[in-house]
């Protein structure tokens, strides 16, 4: 396996590469979640690229950035194992250099849910993607649907800006309680961990409830927040039932929706979806 850790080094392999080449862009600290995008892209092309960049333009001043949990060697093991051909991990300098300052803007799709709770926060991960889709020239990129909102804007950028790259959504993994897998998980207490599994709980709930014939979100979000708020330490960001492609929220269940949650479980943040009808294509 092949790591690089400056653009021109990726460069230089990316040419050698058998083709056609599928990324895998990560913040590291990696879990089931993020080597189940790893297994598919291998599947589904001759090489696989894996980025591994702790992305400071996606955090805002108050958050994680410095804490946000880190192991390299770890990570560089894990993807050894899986058969990866390139790692990818710059370093911020080499990313950022002094003095830059493009950006790419990624509209009202980046102004909802996470974007709106986490100013700048679409602005950065469209820049960051955007600049490891010219850096790689991958046929395929691939990203978790545990992230929903990311996926439609990174789908709305490569088809807005023209983006020659296959981007394929892939399920979210989740720990045998039903808490969807994140880096982030690693800060939760026990305790915590407990009221975590809320979440996941509160989407099945959503789920049945629409199985039940029940269609008006109303209805729907309350009892998701009662579920919610019944566990200790959790504090609701947000409960959106939305049209999957403009997130803009919606009254009624009656076309495919997008249930997706961000909850504080004491002072860290988790996000968590589903859609319906359950497996609704992305
Ligand atoms: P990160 O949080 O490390 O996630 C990398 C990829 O793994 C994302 O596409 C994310 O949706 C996916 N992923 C994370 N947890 C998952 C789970 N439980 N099941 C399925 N997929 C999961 O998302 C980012 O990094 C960054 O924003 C990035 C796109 C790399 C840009 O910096």
């Amino acid at each position: 396996m092949n790591v690089a850790r400056s653009i021109e080094e990726a460069r230089r392999l990316r040419r050698t590469m058998p083709e056609s080449v599928g990324l895998v862009p990560t913040m590291g600290f990696l879990h089931e979640g993020h080597l189940a995008l790893v297994r598919r892209a291998a599947a589904e092309n001759r090489s696989t690229v894996v980025s591994l960049f702790v992305n400071p333009t996606q955090f805002g001043p108050a958050e994680d950035y410095t804490t946000y949990p880190r192991d390299l060697e770890r990570d560089l093991s894990l993807l050894d194992a899986e058969g990866v051909d390139l790692v990818f991990a710059p370093t911020a300098e080499g990313l950022y250099p002094p003095g830059y300052d493009s950006w790419i803007d990624v509209g009202e799709l980046g102004t909802r849910l996470e974007g709106a709770a986490r100013p700048g926060h679409f602005r950065g991960v469209a820049t960051v993607v955007t600049k490891l889709f010219h850096i790689v020239r991958p046929h395929r990129a691939y990203f978790g649907e545990k992230d929903a909102q990311q996926l439609a804007v990174i789908r709305k950028l490569t088809d807005d800006l023209d983006f020659d790259i296959e981007i394929v959504g892939c399920p979210i993994v989740r720990d045998p309680d039903g808490v969807a897998m994140s880096s982030r998980n690693t800060y939760l207490s026990a305790r915590q961990r407990d009221s975590a599994t809320a979440l996941s709980r509160s989407l099945t709930l959503a789920s049945d409830m629409w199985r039940g014939g029940e269609r008006n979100a109303a209805v729907i979000r309350h009892a998701m927040e009662s579920l919610l708020l019944a566990e200790p330490d959790t504090a609701i960001d947000y409960i959106s039932i939305a049209n999957p492609d403009t997130l803009l929220e919606i009254p009624w269940l009656d076309g495919p929706a997008l249930i997706s949650l961000a909850v504080r479980v004491g002072k860290t943040r988790l996000i968590d979806n589903t859609r319906i009808p359950p497996g609704f294509p992305k």
